[in-house]
């Protein structure tokens, strides 16, 4: 692993070395181990801390098959992906492995008795298998977690309804949170040179997610002068759609939680701000009722900052707790986009606001690969930001999965996996220069 690391860090190192070097047999990754799939049962989710079921082990190389590449991975990041498969909720991410493993032999390679973690890296092509023309050994790359067999006709319109779709590093194995990780080539995109390795691994997921959901029109198409509601929006995927609101024209009210939070939004260029703890809404009175003068009152308040205008779009994705307001406040005609539940998938609203107002609710669920590389290009083009607000060793990436399970973070949190330390990888320093202070917007709040 040093020989591969030095290559990388030799500034003299062509493609031709890169080809040139033999794989390690095992490297250092962050798993789940399937014999303690079952560790949290009884226990509530919030209550689960993935400390416990994280670990740091040596594992196997794979070998790249047909379209797949091993990468050197010096960077990656949490996602919440990683605290659902952490805490083994909703379900233990080893069912994903156990049926995809049943597709083919191929596959099969991925039911195995840990599951590594993660669906964001940076870092560098190693090896790539027969069949990958465009992507060579040496290329500085980050991925997307797209992964799809396209067998069907299903998936050839819109990749995301591909019948065999999943999210890598989360219902596949070989994850990002490791030194080396094994991807399909049609996830890898070029990395945005004016970044560090851990600025860059941040943003693919939620930056992906955020780009369909508000912007594509697969989601909500988003357009200018649109008032858009943003639950977290200093969240991981909040941030960067308040970054498409404001990019595009439109207007977000954003939702947050602390006057710390409220500030990052106002730093972004948001004016329109709801501090929800603040303000002491309470939409549900007990487990099963809600309160649908707490909807009227968030509605009022809404009014209050846009000048009487209802929102056009709502950016959901904390579920259960929201979903009623969200219908309730959406305008006359407008369109509720959700992504999650982070707070319970047994969403509840009247749907009297929702027929009788002509709103609409639309899915919304990472990107394909073509929304993925335009929400990549507009990073690479210094016109959307990273968000990272820590960075943590890969031998502390429990804890990091533990802090956004807690809600302690801002924006989004980096991993360093074979990167030494922070700030390397920087190709273009204009660039970055000229975007310096949104790149660090996040940092040490
Ligand atoms: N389908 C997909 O492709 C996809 C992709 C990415 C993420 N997700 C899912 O989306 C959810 C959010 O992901 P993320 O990366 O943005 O997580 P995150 O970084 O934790 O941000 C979520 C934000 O939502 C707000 N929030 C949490 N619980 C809330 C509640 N009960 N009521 C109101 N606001 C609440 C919090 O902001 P405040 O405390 O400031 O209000 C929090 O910072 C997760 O469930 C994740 O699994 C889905």
């Amino acid at each position: 692993m040093k020989e591969i690391l030095d290559t990388i860090l030799n500034s003299e190192t062509q493609g031709a070395d890169f080809a040139a070097l033999p794989l390690p047999d095992s490297y250092r990754a962050i798993t789940l181990h399937r014999d303690e799939e079952h560790m949290f049962d009884g226990l509530a989710p919030r209550d689960r801390d993935p400390r416990k079921s994280l670990h740091l082990d040596e594992v196997p190389v794979p070998e790249p098959a047909w379209g797949e590449a091993v990468i050197a991975v010096m960077a990656s990041a949490v996602n919440y992906n990683t605290v659902w498969s952490s805490i083994f909720s909703p379900v233990s991410t080893f069912a994903f492995l156990r049926r995809y493993g049943k597709l083919s032999q191929l596959t099969s390679r991925h039911d195995l008795p840990y599951h590594i973690v993660g669906s964001d890296l940076a870092g560098v092509v190693l090896k790539t298998g027969p069949g990958v023309n465009i992507w060579k050994p040496g290329e500085e790359v980050v991925a997307h977690c797209l992964s799809v067999e396209l067998e069907s006709a299903d998936g050839h319109n819109d990749t995301m309804l591909d019948p065999e779709q999943r999210i890598w590093g989360f219902e596949t194995n070989f994850g990002g949170l490791a030194e080396l990780a094994l991807v399909k080539t049609n996830q890898l995109m070029p990395k945005p040179k004016h970044l560090t390795w851990e600025e860059a691994a941040t943003p693919g997921l939620v930056n992906s997610t955020a780009f369909r959901q508000l912007v594509s029109h697969n989601g909500a198409g988003m357009r200018q002068g649109d008032n858009v509601l943003i639950w977290g929006a200093s969240g991981g995927l909040g941030a960067y759609a308040t970054q498409y609101a404001l990019a595009g024209g439109a207007i977000p009210v954003c939702v947050v939680s602390s006057p710390a939070k409220a500030e990052l939004c106002r730093s972004l260029g948001a004016e329109l701000i709801i501090d929800r703890s603040a303000e002491g809404y309470k939409f549900w009175k007990d487990e099963r009722t809600q309160d649908p003068k707490e909807w009227k009152r968030f509605g009022a308040r809404i009014r209050e900052l846009t000048g009487g205008e209802d929102v056009d779009i709502v950016f959901e994705h904390p579920g259960r707790e929201t979903f009623g307001a969200s219908v309730y406040v959406t305008r006359r005609g407008g369109t509720v986009v959700t992504c999650a539940s982070t707070s319970g998938f047994m969403h509840e609203y009247d749907n009297r606001y929702l027929w009788m107002s002509l709103k609409r609710i639309i899915g919304s669920h990472f990107a394909n690969y073509r929304e993925a590389w335009q929400a990549n290009r507009l990073i690479s083009k210094g016109m959307i930001h990273p968000t990272m607000s820590k960075v943590y060793p890969l031998e502390e990436a429990s804890q990091a999965a533990c802090d956004v399970h807690q809600n302690l973070h801002h924006g989004k949190v980096g991993v360093l996996c074979l990167s030494p330390y922070e700030g390397l990888g920087v190709r273009d320093h204009e660039l970055r220069d000229k975007h310096l202070a949104e790149i660090n917007r996040f940092r040490n709040v």
